[in-house]
């Protein structure tokens, strides 16, 4: 019965104490690893938010039918027959970004934004636009569709 009652000596003491600090900071790492896993999974979904736009590429594709027209448009995509051959522009203005028209009168390409005019080939000629059209990858299929990749 005498040792239910014992008096704590100092070492058992501090060991205690010890303990309690030990748990202490267990607890509070736990609860800190907890809180980063909680913020990791909650973060995830704006990340790839964030990312998912960058270097997304679809693909356009132009059937044989629509290929009559000496210029087409599709999906941000000019498709244009020129001298024979075809090839692809984008229709994203180089200025601002806006998207371009084709105007058959003057064969060029008109920004309706702030003006910029393009040729054919995709050269600036006037405006505010410093840059060229954007040239695309154009690739034949063997039923005669042709695809363009647009990367944006
Ligand atoms: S966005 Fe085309 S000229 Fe400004």
């Amino acid at each position: 019965m005498g040792f239910l009652f014992r008096p704590e000596t100092a070492g058992e003491g501090k060991r205690r104490e010890q303990g309690m600090k030990r748990r202490a900071f267990l607890k509070k790492g736990v609860t800190q690893a907890l809180y980063a896993a909680a913020g990791l999974i909650l973060a995830w979904p704006v990340f790839s938010f964030v990312t998912y736009r960058k270097n997304r590429k679809r693909e356009i594709i132009f059937t044989p039918g629509e290929q009559a027209a000496g210029v087409i448009f599709k999906e941000g995509v000019f498709l244009v027959k020129e001298k024979g051959t075809r090839h692809a522009l984008s229709a994203r203005c180089t200025h601002l970004g806006c998207t371009l028209r084709y105007d058959p009168v003057s064969r060029r390409f008109r920004c309706p934004c702030h003006g910029s005019v393009f040729d054919l080939g995709g050269g600036r000629i006037s405006g505010p636009a410093r840059k060229n059209l954007k040239e695309l990858p154009v690739k034949k299929k063997t039923g005669g569709e042709r695809v363009v990749t647009l990367t944006t």
